[in-house]
């Protein structure tokens, strides 16, 4: 594709090689090969109020949505894969970890990196409430 000249690095030559794509190729209204809608997989400010109905309050500024972390996974891997997050922030891989599996049985299981002071008061412990309310019944946070 590099020698056929189909390979384009971004305008100063320094980017992740992508491929090129010309008008003539591309069916008519088609443009991506994926859509992630803010209605299908939430936004910042739905995995907001999300979080504020875990912990009461405010506790992260850039918390992911559960469905869109969902989406992901399910994309990208197996029903009994384990799920890394290095930067878990607010722990919302867990979260989506946990629901995706209780939806279709699945046994995933995931692990979280966090290095700020939150990672117990807000990471770990966001998955904790989160697992003792899925183990009550027709209660969960979604
Ligand atoms: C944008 S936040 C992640 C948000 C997360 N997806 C969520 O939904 O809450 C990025 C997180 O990565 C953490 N982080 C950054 N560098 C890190 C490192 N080297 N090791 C572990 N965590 C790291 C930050 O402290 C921060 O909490």
């Amino acid at each position: 594709m590099y020698e056929k000249g189909r390979l384009w690095f971004g305008k100063d030559g320094k980017n992740v090689p992508r491929l090129k794509k010309y008008l003539t190729e591309v069916k008519q209204g088609m443009i991506g090969n994926t859509i992630l809608l803010n209605d299908d997989v939430g936004s910042t400010p739905s995995a907001k109020e999300l979080l504020k109905s875990i912990f009461e309050e405010n506790t992260f500024e850039t918390p992911k949505p559960v469905p869109l972390i969902k989406r992901l996974i399910k994309l990208s891997s197996s029903a009994n894969d384990i799920i890394l997050d290095s930067f878990a922030g607010s722990g919302t891989t867990a979260h989506a970890v946990l629901k995706l599996n209780k939806e279709d049985g699945g046994n995933r299981k995931f692990i979280l990196v966090e290095q700020e002071d939150y990672a117990n008061t807000i990471t770990a412990e966001r998955v904790r409430r989160v697992i003792k309310k899925m183990s009550e019944p027709l209660i969960f946070f979604d």
